[in-house]
């Protein structure tokens, strides 16, 4: 045990969000490792924040009708519910939208700039002149200058992987408003990233604790020479303005980690201690959990600027690697893409918490969610192995003997479950927790094992002396795995305290020492995994939305208000009826591109069939066909989202799909409709409102 006093923290979840299964792949991690340390009497404090600036925050508010402040404070609840419901204890959930977090970011930022570690300089950037606003390159999309693939987004292109600068793109679109955006200058801070490639250096190199394939990548990155870092951004954008600045903001990316130090502040604040005790002073200890994705960050700039503001460097960064959920990428078309919320609605959450305990190393391999595995795994180990035997040894006990223990005397097994345990405790703390709860699924083997043996129901007649040993033995045993199962799933194990009784435990009570306790009424702790229903998909995917165009229009025979269409989809020809009467003429139609359901099952309109439906906006007084000039057949998507294949769809399933038109363009949620290469859909007449 150490005497430092140690912050852990997790990377700051975007309040931009909903928390789901990929992100607690860290936030579990970080929660057992935090756990574990406690339970072994270490002074550390889990610290964490919503990470609330930046450019998407400011569009999906804008989108969204609201301040970004009012987006970020419902995330805030949201991400603390979602956590709290997860059994994840931060000892500070914080914001980086704060006071101290602004004033960390003014002090960090000035005493870099004292060290001549920052300048100025003009860019030439993307800028769209609809939107007055330069645009990131997430915010641009058009053709890869490489390879020509449509659709791309400013950076790099996903088909070829070339990478390139937003202002290399052909033909390229503003995400927000759909308009060929133009460049404008703009003078921009840079921080001196290569002012430290030394300092750097020695600190990877010296530092014990780090994994060492994350290492040499680094190191590999400095040999290859630091490039200065752009620091700030121009107006609008939701962050910290510059210090002597209006229009300038620090880049989010900057007063994001140092949310790390004003979360552990507010901590101190509240409980009266010192915040400097775990980022200045010597006895200051700081380990990070973070992504893969995200290690440029953490062992590069975030190093650089607390060396260069004087603060306490991180002694370990524990990289993982990225959730899969039956072998893929989560992804919303196939309904893998699940929210921690959809879970909590149908699962305990301490299923997942032991699955992903048991899957998860130091290492930076990808841990894979495998939905049969993780039934099986949790039925056998966890209720099949443990709560299983926990019951049947806390329930012979209670029935038998009043509930009392007695003397137990298997030393050498006694001796081995010891042995085994302080592995388990060293496991825990090199956060290999795949390694801790195989060895504590073979203690509860070794349990299990001895309990079938010796058969203390059959014991007891004979012998009711060496039965009451037997099960003396194993109820001992099930308080000890209790505590080593502790840091996984505190829930659980709360709860088979209170079943016998015990105060709380800690690992300092890793012994047979139970003779004369009695328990209380055992039950059983946790019901088998039944069936798992969380694939989901999204209603979305199975609409077939195609482009069509009106060869002919004319009105029905039998009702004024509605028009027959004969339309082509590319290799086919349909009849379509529409109540459109009242917007457009026959002419204004013909020939115009629309966007249809291909896949609604066909109904009939006074007499005539309608075969699909085509899609348009209204408003209390307009209506507005959605318009592309697109060829016909070509399908309409979001992207994220593909269609799914399926043959027939009712027009109940339709209406789960809600679309709405506003800026001119048809939405899916937060995603614009185009075409699948690229194009736009417009909404004819701009209306804005419900599309259907
Ligand atoms: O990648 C992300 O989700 C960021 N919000 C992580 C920030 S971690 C820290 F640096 F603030
Ligand atoms: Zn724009």
């Amino acid at each position: 045990m150490s005497a430092k006093k140690t912050v852990v923290t997790s990377a700051l979840p975007y309040a931009n969000g909903p928390i789901h299964l990929g992100h607690l792949v860290e936030y579990i991690q970080t929660d057992i490792f935090v756990r574990a340390r406690k339970l072994q009497g270490e002074d550390v404090i889990y610290c964490c924040a919503d990470d609330t600036h930046g450019t998407p925050i400011e569009i999906n508010a804008a989108r969204q009708g609201i301040s970004p402040q009012e987006l970020i404070e419902k995330y805030f609840h949201e991400h603390r519910r979602d956590f709290a419901d997860f059994e994840i204890h931060f000892d500070s959930f914080y914001s980086t939208n704060s006071p101290e977090n602004k004033e960390f970011s003014d002090l960090i930022f000035s005493r870099l700039r004292e060290n001549g570690d920052i300048f100025t300089k003009d860019v030439e950037l993307t800028y769209c002149e609809h939107c007055l606003r330069f645009l990131p390159d997430r915010y641009v999309r058009g053709e890869c200058p490489s390879c020509g693939a449509l659709d791309q987004y400013g950076d790099n292109c996903e088909k070829c992987k070339f990478t390139y600068a937003p202002t290399d793109l052909v033909n390229p679109r503003c995400v927000i408003c759909g308009h060929p955006p133009g460049r404008k200058t703009s003078l921009h801070y840079f921080f001196k990233l290569g002012n430290y490639t030394d300092r750097l250096r020695c600190w990877l190199v010296d530092n014990p604790h780090l994994q060492e394939e994350i290492r040499n990548y680094i190191l590999r990155w400095i040999d290859e020479g630091l490039r200065d870092w752009d620091i700030s951004r121009d107006a609008p954008y939701f962050g910290f303005p510059i210090q002597g600045e209006t229009d300038k903001f620090y880049y989010v990316w900057l007063d994001a980690p140092i949310g790390y130090i004003s979360s552990t502040r507010h901590y101190c604040t509240r409980l009266g201690q010192r915040w400097e005790d775990y980022w200045l002073e010597e006895t200051g200890r700081i380990i990070h959990f973070i992504g893969k994705d995200i290690i440029y960050f953490h062992f590069l700039f975030w190093p650089a600027m607390l060396m260069g503001a004087g603060f306490n460097l991180p002694e370990r960064l524990l990289v993982h690697g990225f959730l899969n959920v039956n072998g893929e990428k989560m992804s919303k078309s196939r309904g893998t893409y699940i929210t921690a919320r959809d879970y909590l609605e149908e699962l305990n959450p301490a299923y997942l918490r032991y699955y992903y305990a048991a899957n998860l190393s130091p290492k930076m391999a990808d841990i894979d969610l495998n939905l049969d595995d993780f039934k099986n795994r949790v039925n056998g180990e966890l209720i099949g192995n443990f709560a299983n035997f926990a019951n049947r040894s806390l329930t012979f006990l209670a029935k038998n003997f009043d509930g009392r223990i007695g003397d137990v005397s298997e030393p050498e097994l006694q001796g081995e479950v010891l042995r085994r345990a302080d592995k388990v405790r060293e496991a825990y703390n090199r956060a290999d927790f795949r390694a801790a709860i195989r060895e504590i699924m073979e203690i509860s083997d070794i349990g299990n094992r001895f309990f079938q043996e010796k058969a203390p129901w059959a014991l007891i007649k004979t012998d009711p002396e060496a039965a009451h040993r037997v099960v003396s033995f194993t109820v001992s045993l099930v308080r000890l795995l209790g505590i080593l199962l502790k840091p996984a799933l505190p829930r659980f194990c709360n709860r088979l305290e209170r079943q016998m009784d015990l105060p709380h435990q800690d690992f300092s009570h890793l012994s047979f020492d139970l003779s004369g306790h009695t328990i209380s009424d055992p039950s059983p702790l946790l019901p088998r995994i039944d069936q798992i229903g969380l694939i989901r998909k999204d209603p979305f995917a199975s609409v077939d939305l195609r482009v069509a165009r009106i060869e002919t229009a004319e009105s029905h025979p039998k009702a004024d208000k509605l028009v027959v269409m004969q339309i082509e989809l590319g290799t086919e020809k349909r009849q379509l009826i529409a109540g459109i009467r009242h917007a457009y003429t026959d002419e204004e139609l013909t020939g115009r591109h629309i966007v249809v359901v291909a896949n609604l099952k066909p109904a009939k309109l006074r007499g005539l069939e309608s075969q699909g439906m085509l899609l348009a906006a209204s408003s209390d007084t307009a209506l507005g066909l959605l318009t592309t000039d697109a060829v016909p057949g070509t399908p309409v998507r979001i992207a994220g989202i593909e269609y799914d294949g399926t043959p027939e769809i009712s027009i109940d399933d339709f209406m789960k799909v809600s679309l709405s038109a506003r800026d001119g363009r048809a939405w899916y949620g937060q995603s614009a409709l185009q075409t699948e290469d690229g194009r736009e859909i417009e909404v004819h007449r701009r209306v804005e409102g419900g599309i259907k």
